[in-house]
């Protein structure tokens, strides 16, 4: 280590002159000043405070000084280089204001704007509804059954105690896909199911020992012509319960639940006497209007839309499963009793929601279905 120069003239040393500080420093202040934006500063930043910038070559010279230079020395770099930081500082805060200022006009966002040009579509209120409707009967222990939609004519009809002259069998009401004469030998034609009863023959077919205990959502057939109140493919859910000892008195406690569960705590039900060919005793199920609750009836100051001011809104039909049906499924009706109910989600979705025209329910028009597209 080489001893301080005694003899060192300060005057000498050219990068330590006032004058040259001075330059340095204004030159870096006007770097700083025409840096027009954070890239430029920070390369003039490098350019003017970095480790081989001037002034910083300029404070490395000082050391070589003699003492009584030192100090002065020192004390204009360190002013110069004081100045030169402090106008970084404030050019660096000024850009960096400019900068989002621009970034929160460019960047805005435009909250009228439509969020997305493919608008997301929602489950169908059909379906939402038939699951709604099969929890309610999931929860109480019944399985969830399916059938074909393509299915023996004998399976929709015959099983279900349906004489060979019934006038549902005729090709008015029917979609057949083949006739009984079809195929020789084979008996049974094969028809779009105009009902989910069917499904009752084969789960007791399928399982063969009750109890069965099911509920079946789907889709059935029947040739009309679709306009505001019908439609040629519709809903229904069908329901099954086969056991020992099995009275009106459980499907009449069973339907109850199920419209208290949809409808309201208070919503009663009624059964009225009815024919089916599968049922026996046979009712047509009613509820209360769970919107007027009877008040619209007689009184046209009040009239009801949901119930036409009738007071009760019709469900579907039910019955106790005729023993026929029972025998044809291979149970013996001495011992076992059952009960069964089915009837249509359009017409429910109608009165549950107000939809006017069943058109609505089919035309898969994404504008219907959002609306239905959140439950709460
Ligand atoms: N399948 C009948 C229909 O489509 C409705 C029905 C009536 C179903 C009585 C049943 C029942 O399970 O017991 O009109």
């Amino acid at each position: 280590m080489s001893a301080p120069n005694k003899s060192y003239d300060p005057v000498e040393v050219e990068a330590l002159k006032p004058e040259e500080i001075e330059r340095m420093r204004d030159e870096a202040l006007a770097a700083f000043a025409a840096a027009g934006d954070l890239d430029e500063l920070a390369h003039a930043k490098t350019a003017h405070t970095g480790g081989t910038s001037p002034l910083a070559l300029a404070n490395r010279e000082i050391g070589a000084l003699p003492p009584q230079a030192k100090a002065e020395a020192g004390k204009r770099v360190g002013q110069a280089r004081g100045a030169v930081n402090k106008a970084f500082a404030e050019r660096l805060a000024q850009l960096e204001a400019e900068r989002d200022e621009r970034v929160l006009v460019e960047e805005a966002v435009d909250v009228t704007l439509p969020y997305d040009r493919v608008p997301a579509g929602a489950r169908h209120p059909l379906t939402t509804l038939m699951d709604r409707i099969a929890d309610i009967f999931t929860a109480m222990g019944y399985e969830v059954a399916e059938g074909p939609e393509v299915e023996a004519e004998w399976f929709n009809f015959d099983a279900l105690n349906f004489t060979p002259d019934h006038p549902a069998r005729q090709m008015q009401d029917t979609f057949f896909v083949r006739g009984p004469e079809g195929v020789e030998g084979d008996e049974s034609g094969v028809v779009l199911r105009t009902h989910t009863s069917p499904v009752q023959a084969r789960a007791l077919l399928e399982r063969r020992e009750p109890p069965v205990y099911i509920v079946c959502p789907g889709r059935v057939y029947r040739t009309d012509e679709l306009d505001a109140t019908h439609t040629p493919v519709f809903h229904q859910v069908e329901l099954l319960a086969v056991d020992e000892g099995l009275t009106m008195a459980d499907l009449k406690g069973t339907i109850d639940h199920m419209v208290k569960s949809l409808f309201g705590d208070d919503v009663t039900t009624r059964l009225r006497p009815n024919f089916f060919p599968f049922t026996e005793p046979s009712a047509e199920m009613d509820m209360q209007c769970y919107v007027c609750r009877g008040a619209s009836v007689g009184n046209p100051d009040r009239p009801c839309r949901t119930c036409s001011s009738e007071g009760w809104i019709e469900l579907g039909g039910c019955g106790m499963v005729n023993p026929k049906v029972l025998t044809a499924c291979g149970v013996d009706p001495e011992k076992y009793s059952g009960f069964a109910f089915g009837f249509g989600i359009e017409r429910m979705l109608m009165f549950r929601h107000n939809v006017e025209d069943m058109r609505d329910m089919v035309e898969g028009d994404v504008r219907f279905t959002r609306p239905f597209g959140m439950e709460i």
